[in-house]
């Protein structure tokens, strides 16, 4: 194996289903690089072991996912200001034998966003347009709300099913964010520039998120977490309704991007022949 072969993985537990090896390993041969990139099963009692393995066979770095994001900052010799801030790591990088630790997927909920805004011509819609209204309160919203106010978006309304955890997560962003009660959750899209649901609901298999799109404004942008279905009836509802929809595949396109950049010194591109791929795996 030459010396430039760069080794990476998805870790977590179950891995099966996991998107990332199809992801990396197709920029892998798009970009004509001499790497792999694997899912490894590591179970939660022996995470210390197996992340150990992953630095003793020379690794470059790993992804991880469920349910191993908060375990494996404690595993991290430096974990940086946006992973502490999130709550979470799921991009580690490997140098000299020690763990660095972020978090991307604030990068890709703004960037699937953005990429969408530019390839549609949406060029009068932009996050500090007006207030944003997130549905949910645990990890995903964590990065979501984190992106939301680095990308400068003036207010946020909050409202989870536990209002507790809303709550306890609006005090990350101060006097930006005002919780709502989850059962206001129709009243309070008048007039706001984003609604983004960051809930488990509408997902295959899950009950159905009821809301309803009549107060939202024409200008608003709506954007779902979940991306399977890949047209959750949030995004359904709203495509009726004429408003902008960014489905949520490309959250997950673009949060892998940064690390694939750490490890692999190219940043890649999410292409819609990528996106094909991914859905039809
Ligand atoms: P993730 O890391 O994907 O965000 P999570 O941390 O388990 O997953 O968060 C799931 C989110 O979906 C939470 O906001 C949860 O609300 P609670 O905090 O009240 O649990 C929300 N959620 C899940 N099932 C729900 C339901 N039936 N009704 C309303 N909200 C629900």
């Amino acid at each position: 194996m030459s010396k430039n072969f760069v080794k990476t993985a998805v870790i977590g537990h179950p891995i099966a289903h996991s998107k990332s090896p199809l992801i990396h390993n197709e920029w892998l041969r798009v970009y004509g690089l001499q790497g792999s990139y694997e899912a490894i099963d590591i179970e939660p009692e022996v995470l210390a072991d197996g992340v150990r393995a992953l630095v003793e066979r020379g690794l470059a770095g790993f992804n991880v996912t469920i349910p191993h994001k908060i375990a494996v900052m404690e595993l991290c010799d430096e974990v940086d200001k946006r992973a502490r801030e999130i709550g979470a790591v799921n991009t580690v990088t490997i140098r000299d034998g020690r763990l660095h630790g972020t978090n991307t997927d604030a990068f890709g909920f703004a960037q699937n966003i953005l990429s969408a805004c530019a390839n549609e011509s949406w060029n009068d819609w932009s996050f500090d347009g007006g207030a944003a209204v997130v549905l949910g309160a645990g990890g995903a919203a964590r990065a979501v709300i984190y992106a939301l106010l680095e990308q400068g978006a003036p207010s946020i309304i909050l409202l989870n099913r536990t209002r507790e955890k809303a709550e306890e997560l609006a005090q990350t962003g101060a006097d930006r964010i005002k919780v709502e009660s989850w059962q206001k959750r129709s009243d309070v899209l008048e007039g706001a520039n984003l609604i983004v649901n960051t809930t488990s609901l509408g997902m295959e298999g899950k009950p159905r998120l009821e809301i309803d799109l009549s107060k939202a404004s024409s200008d608003a942008l709506v954007t779902d977490v979940v991306y399977a279905p890949l047209y959750t009836e949030l995004l359904r509802q709203a495509e009726a309704r004429g408003l902008r929809c960014v489905s949520g595949i490309g959250m997950l396109l673009h949060q892998a991007r940064p690390g694939f950049e750490l490890w692999n010194g190219i940043m890649p591109e999410v292409t819609p022949e990528l996106e094909e791929k991914v859905l039809e795996s």
